[in-house]
């Protein structure tokens, strides 16, 4: 239990400190600068580029035909859709709880999002999600893993294949992850990663589409804009397969560059080292906040095998204006926690409330409830157990402090 007689001490690390880039990548990444060569196609000299390495080992690494990378986990998601023949004003279904370049694929495709209610652990609603398939006649559901939350898998596969519904993962934030045993961004069609700063691996910026279509493969190589040199991908279907695709397919200048692909491919052997530092940390602090009477905390299946580079956790019985004085008071001890029930969007953290260009009306109240009382914080790898008790002892006396007020 976190100590509550007396003031705690102030945190004084930063909780947005990114993962480290290894020494090997940032060798690699500079010998790339020395030669100039920093663009993945080109047209005289043999060799496999740095990025269709990263296509290569990313595809092992995941045990799917094809990978794709491209400049943002946004940009996959884009061609995603649009390799699942998403036409100007289609319903999409999408879980309600993610974030903005979520519905942002969805409108740069010319789709609509059909916004899907998200239960108390955070993960799609599975009932509203049949409703919504049943009113909505959308055929594509892309389907956002907001902060890791998993959803039951099976039943989400088992209610896609009923009403005739192409899955998309939007795996920004569940790379390493599985449910059942199944890597996540295996159960869909398409799976959608980012190698964002603060995602599992840090590029900067970057994404990866992954396939086990060969069809949806080349498109989305041909969208990425691989110019005729799509060959160079380091996961290629067969000629043939680009043929039916080289004449109608627009390239859209998505394209990862070589540098970023330096940066990444050695974190792939990594992921597992700090998966487990992520849920070692994600344990601490879990467990102490626990003990706070006005925390609650999402239930996690035992199916779920989570990579927590962040920690959510609701604060149901206080209203917005407590919860706002509560993590004001955070914020000064030097705990920086998010919240989605700001009316306002702040920094990174905006809502569906928000993304007003989504032009159908939507009442969602059990999101939006959710979300009033949702709480957010990054976990750095550089936390000890230590400064998870401190984290949480500052949260618990301003929990303390709020009520007295
Ligand atoms: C849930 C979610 N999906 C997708 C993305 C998009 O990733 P990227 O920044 O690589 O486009 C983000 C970015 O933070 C995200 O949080």
């Amino acid at each position: 239990m976190p100590p509550t007689n007396g003031k705690p001490p102030r945190f004084t690390k930063d909780l947005s400190d990114p993962v480290t880039v290894p020494a090997a990548a940032i060798e690699r990444a500079t010998e790339i600068m020395r030669g100039g060569r920093l663009f993945r196609y080109g047209e005289f000299k043999g060799g496999i580029s740095e990025v269709a390495a990263l296509e290569r080992e990313f595809a092992d690494y995941l045990g799917v035909s094809y990978a794709v990378a491209m400049n943002s986990c946004g940009s996959t998601m884009f061609a995603a859709l649009k390799c699942l023949d998403v036409m100007p004003g289609d319903p999409v279904l999408v879980n309600a709880f993610t974030l903005a370049p979520v519905p942002g694929a969805i409108e740069h495709a010319g789709g609509q999002s059909v916004f899907v209610q998200c239960n108390e652990d955070y993960c799609v609603d599975l009932e509203d999600l049949e409703h919504k398939a049943i009113s909505s006649g959308a055929r594509v559901f892309l389907m956002s893993h907001m902060r890791g939350h998993l959803a039951d898998m099976q039943a989400v596969r088992a209610l896609c294949s009923r009403h005739n519904i192409r899955l998309i993962e939007d795996c920004a934030h569940t790379l390493g992850a599985s449910w059942a045993g199944q890597a996540s961004g295996t159960f869909g069609e398409v799976g959608c990663f980012s190698l964002q700063t603060f995602k599992h691996i840090n590029a900067g910026e970057g994404g990866i589409l992954t396939t086990n279509s060969e069809d949806i493969a080349a498109r989305a190589i041909l969208y990425s804009g691989s110019y005729m040199l799509y060959a160079q991908n380091g996961t290629p279907p067969a000629e043939p397969v680009f043929e039916r695709y080289k004449y109608t397919t627009p390239n859209c200048s998505l394209r990862m560059n070589e540098l970023v692909a330096a940066l990444a491919r050695p974190q792939i052997g990594l992921l597992q080292q700090r998966a487990e530092l992520w849920r070692e940390r994600y344990h601490w602090l879990e467990e102490s906040l626990a003990q706070i009477p006005q925390v609650s905390l999402p239930r996690r299946p035992p199916e779920e095998q989570h990579v927590p580079s962040s920690i959510q956790f609701s604060l149901p019985g206080l209203d917005g204006t407590a919860i706002a004085e509560v993590l004001a008071r955070c914020k000064a001890d030097g705990v920086d926690i998010k919240w989605f029930g700001r009316e306002t969007p702040v920094a990174f953290t905006s809502t569906w409330k928000h993304w007003r260009y989504v032009k159908v009306e939507q009442a969602l109240p059990e999101t939006e409830k959710m979300l009033g009382g949702l709480c957010d914080m990054r976990i750095p790898l550089s936390l000890t157990q230590e400064d998870c008790q401190v984290i949480v002892a500052v949260l618990a006396d301003a929990i303390t402090e709020v009520a007295k007020a």
